[in-house]
């Protein structure tokens, strides 16, 4: 069976970008794929995280995972740094990319910012790491949003290069498996950014556990222009906060686009507002529901988080010692 790989940073909580172009796509994979899901928290301290937000945070991401329906049994969901192969094949990795490759990523530009002297080294390199992640487990496919489309195409640079280096076939190149309508949600404040937890602007996201008044207010403020809703999707173009909002109810109602032009073109975004309120409240309150109930127990999410990172361990184990004794170690 074809494995998978993909992760999600505890950095701030799940956003409903995470839900629609991550986790819910997972919970559809399970039935044909060898699943490993990672809370990626060597990821999240490449911007500095407080240490009880990251402990609780990785385990609200796992909450996450379980409460939309990531079975633990059938699926391994761990922590990244409970499997040291991570930093090991990471730190190979850091001597396999060239300087040039991650001149290029987009991701590092978008978050360093303009000071870019003051950025950790970890998230220069980070790409390297996330190859890690998946070839530890020589995962063949990588669910992902569209905004790591790059990344996998260097983790595939990545297993290239190592395979050519030492003469040996060790490594898969990943494939990227991207979805439907919601690949690249966007930010409700600014349509040419996408919606992300750590993202400074709490208004520029709708989280996974807002409750049905704060997901009406988001909603409620979210930009738009005056004109009534688009009837076309030609008719979307020029508009990135109203079509992202009409591919949000696209995303949440299994519908497409044109359907969503079709159902309320002409209509005003007030009243399209409430209708997409109504949808995310429907889909989200069960799933928020469920996770308050394991973030009230967190015995029970470590003991899966811990299960979890046994059974990753020991696929990554002799994937490790190869690499190694490829490598002259
Ligand atoms: P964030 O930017 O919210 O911290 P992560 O980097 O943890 O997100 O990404 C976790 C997963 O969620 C990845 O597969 C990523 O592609 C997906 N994802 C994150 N934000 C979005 C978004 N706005 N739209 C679609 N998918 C997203
Ligand atoms: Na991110």
């Amino acid at each position: 069976m074809d494995r998978i790989f993909s992760g999600v940073q505890p950095s701030g909580n799940l956003t409903l970008g995470n839900y629609l172009g991550a986790i819910r796509n997972w919970v559809k994979l399970q039935n044909d794929y060898e699943c490993i899901f990672c809370v990626v928290d060597m990821h999240a301290i490449t911007v500095w995280q407080d240490p009880e937000s990251l402990r609780r945070a990785t385990r609200e991401v796992a909450a996450g995972m379980l409460a939309s329906g990531v079975d633990p049994k059938r699926n391994i969901i761990f922590n990244q740094s409970s499997v040291s192969g991570h930093a090991e094949l990471g730190w190979i990795f850091n001597c396999v990319a060239r300087l040039g490759w991650l001149n290029r990523m987009t991701q590092f530009k978008e978050k360093a910012g303009k000071h870019k002297e003051n950025a950790s080294c970890g998230l220069y390199v980070y790409p390297n790491l996330m190859a890690a992640d998946i070839l530890l487990y020589k995962a063949t496919h990588v669910p992902v949003g569209d905004d790591q489309k790059q990344h996998l195409e260097l983790a595939r640079d990545i297993a290239q290069k190592f395979n050519n280096d030492f003469g040996k076939e060790v490594f898969p190149l990943p494939d990227p498996m991207i979805f439907g309508t919601a690949t690249r949600v966007m930010s409700l404040r600014d349509g040419t950014k996408k919606m992300s937890k750590s993202d400074p602007s709490e208004y520029s996201r709708i989280g996974m556990t807002d409750d049905a008044d704060t997901i009406a207010l988001k909603i409620r403020k979210a930009k738009t222009d005056p004109q009534p809703v688009p009837e076309t999707v030609e008719a979307c173009e020029d508009r990135a906060e109203a079509k992202n909002l009409m591919n949000i109810y696209a995303a949440l109602s299994d519908l497409e686009l044109k359907d969503v032009c079709a159902q309320y073109g002409g209509q005003s975004f007030a009243d399209f507002k409430k209708a997409l309120t109504e949808v995310a409240v429907d889909k989200l309150s069960p799933i928020s529901q469920e996770m308050q109930r394991y973030m009230d127990d967190p015995a029970q999410v470590d003991a899966i988080l811990h299960d979890g990172s046994e059974r990753a361990r020991a696929l990554a184990e002799p994937v490790l010692k190869e690499v190694k004794e490829v490598v002259g170690f």
